[in-house]
């Protein structure tokens, strides 16, 4: 988490910073700050909030100088105040650094330095870094041999960017666990934690891999290994643009991503037979299958395990990533690793995936962000294809993972270009979904967003829908939510249930039908209000979302939709932004 942003050039920098940091606000929202150089001297502003509200106080965007560093924060350690935002400086105010990740061993380091007489403005993990560089600068070293020596001092993730009025005219950054990209534009060099940061300003992007050392000019760039020898990298063109990602119209993103993902469908499902079949035959032969994943992702590969159980006849288990690690034992060359992650970024993956690589497991991974740290440990990569996902909450990367899921259980059979026939039609399904359901949804969020809880409900293929309906709910609306096995509901939860409850039933009309509604009437006797998204109206509905009737391994893909609308809905109703949530971030790379 965090986003971290460096320009050296010949333009006004604070602006430039500015404007790149909104674009990976996503990353963090709770403060934000900008140091820069200006004739030598080092200037800071930082606060606490979100970033239209520090630039609103403190006009960020008019600081003076070339040269600049930014960081939009994600509170890891040490709290939400001012001290604790970054840039981070020394004792004497001549080093400034902006991080994402954290320092393991930054109460050793502390200590260290408080007793050789260095003062702490801050709680923060990241003030180490300013305080070793100063030390390494005092006895003259240039800023980039002083990043050099300091690096492998910091245990843990350490991505940083430095700045120094004893060695102005320079923005050096180094790499170790989050990501850095470098940008090469028309009027400077960029660094920034994510190239959509300075897409539609630079035109070339090379990624730092781990301990390399950057070092950004006006006129050029430099890279060095860890020993500090220069190092020759290659850049590649920014395909994508910023303006891809404006709100075009939209009050908020996940508005526009949840309109955009019958477009998206398409993209998804373009994917290359060779690969997937290769894949589908690993998994067959596999001694065992492991889906893991976080979150969203997590629940997409839920109905990814029905998908193998029931067209491919082929068990796997999904395991949190966050617990991967204490199954890392049973993990071995005859295993075949399957890690689903939007962002390629989220560090409960990455650990698993590398236990799971060290142990000679194959690693299968189904990204949507490319040149992310997962698919450089990955064998194979399947892309999501769907374009930036901004909002924090996952939406259209959903249902793209649902479609690569139904894909690769399609090639277990041989049967890939069917399974591309039968999603053909499914974007005017989806279509159908939000046309016949948006409007609807955002009237019953009027009645229903004083609501304290909400609970959903479905079986088999659908139950890792209510699961998912019930966490976008929680994320976007603050209301407490849980999502169950229809089947479920009666062991426990049922006790909940009071006259007026909101539960919400995914009920198409397939094979889980006849039970899930059974479930649905035991809910409506103990006085729930049943909210029904069904092909096939009822009367034990109080409010029925009508959606298309399409193939029963299909649904899931349509029944997510009103769930994220009403989400959504419900979230706006009741004044939030659901773009940025309370306390969440969109790439959670920290344990
Ligand atoms: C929910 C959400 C999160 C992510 C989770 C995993 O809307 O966005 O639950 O799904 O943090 O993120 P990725 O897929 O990037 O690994």
């Amino acid at each position: 988490m965090c986003g971290i942003i460096g320009y050296c050039g010949k333009q006004a920098a604070a602006p430039i910073t500015f404007e790149a940091l909104k674009r990976v606000e996503y990353r963090g929202y709770d403060s934000a700050g900008i140091a820069v150089l200006s004739n030598g001297q080092l200037l800071v502003k930082k606060d606490i909030g979100k970033l239209d509200e520090i630039e609103a106080k403190h006009s960020l965007s008019s600081l003076p100088g070339n040269i600049a560093i930014g960081h939009t924060r994600w509170a890891t350690h040490g709290g939400v105040t001012s001290a604790n935002a970054h840039p981070q400086y020394d004792s004497s105010e001549t080093v400034a650094v902006v991080h994402n990740g954290i320092i393991d061993n930054y109460q050793e380091l502390r200590k260290q330095l408080a007793s050789n007489g260095h003062h702490f403005a801050s709680e923060t993990d990241t003030e180490v870094i300013p305080h070793l560089i100063e030390d390494e600068m005092k006895q003259g070293l240039s800023l980039e041999a002083a990043v050099l020596a300091t690096a492998p001092k910091l245990e843990g993730s350490s991505t940083f960017l430095a700045i120094s009025s004893l060695d102005p005219g320079k923005v050096v950054g180094t790499r170790k666990g989050s990501p850095l990209a470098i940008g090469i534009g028309d009027h400077g060099y960029f660094a920034a934690s994510d190239a959509l940061a300075f897409s539609g300003q630079a035109h070339q992007v090379i990624p730092l891999a781990d301990t390399e050392v950057v070092i950004l000019t006006a006129d050029g760039i430099e890279f060095l290994d860890a020993a500090g020898n220069k190092l020759a990298k290659e850049s590649r063109d920014i395909k994508s643009k910023w303006h891809d990602s404006h709100k075009q119209g939209y009050q908020f993103f996940m508005l526009k991503e949840i309109m955009e993902q019958p477009q998206m469908l398409e993209a998804a499902a373009t994917q290359d037979r060779e690969l997937f079949t290769k894949i589908a035959l690993d998994i067959l032969r596999a001694g065992q299958v492991i889906v893991t994943a976080c979150g969203t992702s997590r629940y997409a590969a839920l109905v990814g395990r029905y998908l193998f159980s029931k067209v491919g006849k082929k068990f796997c288990d999904v395991v949190m990533a966050s617990e991967f690690h204490y199954f890392a034992d049973s993990v071995d060359k005859n295993t075949v690793v399957l890690a689903v992650s939007q962002s390629g970024e989220t560090a409960d993956v990455i650990e698993g995936v590398q236990m799971a690589r060290d142990a000679g497991a194959q690693i299968v991974s189904i990204i949507n962000r490319p040149q992310s740290l997962l698919s450089e440990m990955s064998d194979h990569v399947i892309y999501l294809n769907c374009g930036y996902e901004i909002s924090v909450p996952a939406t259209k990367s959903f249902l793209s993972q649902l479609v690569i899921f139904y894909l690769l259980s399609f090639s277990m059979v041989n049967s890939f270009d069917e399974a591309v026939n039968n999603l053909k039609g499914i974007s005017n399904e989806v279509t159908k979904a939000i046309a016949w359901n948006n409007e609807p949804l955002r009237k019953l969020s009027q009645s229903l967003k004083d609501k304290d809880d909400f609970y959903y409900i479905a079986r088999g293929i659908n139950f890792a829908i209510a699961s998912e309906g019930a966490l976008k709910l929680k994320e976007v609306s603050y209301i407490h939510a849980e999502g169950m096995p229809a089947g479920e509901l009666k062991h426990g939860t049922l006790a909940l249930i009071e006259p007026g409850t909101p539960v919400a039933v995914i009920c198409p009309d397939d094979y889980t039908y006849r039970e899930t509604l059974s479930n649905a009437i035991e809910a409506k006797s103990r006085g729930a209000y049943i909210i029904g998204v069904s092909d096939k109206k009822n009367d034990i509905y109080d409010f029925w979302v009508k959606i298309p009737k399409v193939d029963e391994l299909l649904y899931p893909i349509i029944t997510v939709v009103p769930l994220q609308l009403l989400a959504y809905h419900l979230a706006v109703s009741r004044g939030h932004d659901p773009d940025r949530p309370r306390n969440l971030a969109k790439s959670v790379t920290v344990k």
